[in-house]
């Protein structure tokens, strides 16, 4: 056994690959090309390529104790959620964007969720957090998360989409990139308990409308949730994709609001005061309302449209070949189920119905597929979403003529990839 010890350690040359391939990944990452692919292209050893036999397979690997809690391949290590520096004054009150060009199926890694703070993520400890629910209400209570617990579970899967997601491209395209273009949406697997059952538990008075949620972060967010909502199909929600919630969404407890914008889901719920009409606090007004073109403000525009994104091929994901390419991506309607998604090659002029991927449910990402023959000719892609209401995704010039241009909130316009003979691809915006 001691023998062979020197034998079974790892070779410093499979180290040494590891090493330089990392760097490698990690250049190209910055560029936003994937990492794995990048590596192979700018050098990997290519005495482990087929028919030789690879490092990997002479030596024994890592043994089961080696990570009690799981990492992608650091060959992955590109994969990450990205903020704009120049965006917001600091990180505390700011966002990071969603891998979305990086992602497959529908599902967002809990890492990966992109993090919107107002005063940074609390960090909260279970035992000291409780959830108290007051006002128009026959028993006013306090539920620690132990006391959530032990109500019936129910498990669904939502997107999450900030209000805010596209708005920086109200006046035209900005950014070359999915992730900063698309990125603040999330799709996770919730699990916690139906908020109306909390609400059941206090008895809530008939008067009672409204409900105030209030979260125990820095920024203490307020909003205001009409009471069929909360009674239709809201949670609260200790659980995502199977784990406890992370720090950054809200751990111990959060608010569910399925297919409304995600301002509304209260991240470390601290309260829950029940009343007769809406509280019109910050969120509601200065924040989160839609300047229209006549000097007006919509406000309460709850429900995030239809809408969706081409995550491949995107400005991150050029074309490497021509020929037979597959178009793929993710729609979502805050309405219901996305009935179908139509993708354009040509700038609209030809529409190709895409096809869905299963499952398809109910405010949730849809994942779609379209295959595609690249001639290496330049090309306008393009998708547009339509939900099971019927809604159809509109242009960005048919929604800037009924909301004008100074909002920021809720563009779920079609965007426009141009791709270019040499495969590379632009975001630009087409009349
Ligand atoms: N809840 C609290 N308590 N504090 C916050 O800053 N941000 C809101 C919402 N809930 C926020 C919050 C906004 S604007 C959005 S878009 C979502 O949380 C973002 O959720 P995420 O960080 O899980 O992506
Ligand atoms: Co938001």
């Amino acid at each position: 056994m001691t023998d062979d010890k020197p034998t079974i350690t790892k070779a410093p040359d499979r180290r040494r690959f590891l090493k330089s391939g990392l760097a490698a990944a990690g250049g190209v990452a910055a560029f936003g090309l994937a990492g794995r692919a990048g590596a192979v292209e700018a050098g990997g050893n290519s005495e482990n390529q087929a028919p030789n036999v690879a490092d990997w397979s002479r030596y024994l690997g890592d043994g089961v104790d080696a990570a009690p809690y799981g990492m992608p391949s650091p060959y992955e290590s590109g994969v990450v959620r990205r903020n704009v520096e120049w965006l917001t004054a600091t990180p505390e009150s700011s966002v990071s964007f969603t891998p979305l060009h990086q992602l497959h199926g529908i599902i967002t890694p809990n890492g990966l969720c992109f993090e919107r703070h107002h005063g940074g993520a609390a960090e909260i400890d279970p035992a000291d957090h409780q959830l108290m629910i007051h006002g128009l209400v026959d028993k006013p209570l306090m539920f620690t998360p132990e006391d959530i617990f032990r109500f019936p579970p129910e498990s669904r899967f939502y997107f999450l989409e900030c209000a805010a997601n596209s708005g920086m491209e109200w006046h035209g395209a900005q950014l070359n990139s999915c992730q900063f273009t698309f990125g603040m949406v999330h799709c996770v697997h919730y699990t916690g308990v139906p908020l109306k059952t909390l609400l059941a538990a206090c008895g809530v008075r008939p008067k009672a409308k409204w409900l105030l949620a209030e979260g125990g972060d820095a920024s203490g967010m307020t909003r205001s949730i009409p009471m069929h909502k909360a009674l239709d199909d809201c949670m609260v929600v200790y659980a995502m994709n199977g784990e406890k919630l992370r720090p950054e969404q809200g751990y111990p407890l959060r608010l569910v609001v399925p297919g409304w914008e995600g301002n509304m889901w209260i991240k470390w719920l601290r309260r829950i005061e029940v009343g007769d009409k809406p509280w019109y606090h910050r969120e509601e007004t200065s924040k989160y309302t839609d300047l229209m073109d006549d000097g007006t403000a919509r406000s309460f525009t709850w429900v995030m449209d239809a809408k969706s994104a081409i995550t491949s091929h995107c400005p991150e994901n050029p074309i490497r070949r021509k020929g037979q390419q597959v178009i793929s991506g993710v729609a979502w309607s805050g309405r219901g189920k996305i009935s179908r998604v139509d993708v354009t090659a040509d700038g609209g002029r030809n529409w190709h119905r895409a096809r869905l991927d299963e499952p398809v449910m109910s405010k949730c990402l849809t994942r779609f597929y379209l295959d595609w023959e690249w001639s290496g000719d330049e090309a306008l892609l393009q998708s547009r979403a339509i939900d099971e209401t019927g809604y159809v995704q509109p242009t960005i010039k048919a929604l800037r003529k009924v909301r004008g241009a100074e909002s920021i909130y809720h563009n779920n316009s079609m965007r426009t990839w141009r791709v270019h003979n040499d495969g590379a691809i632009e975001n630009v915006e087409i009349s």
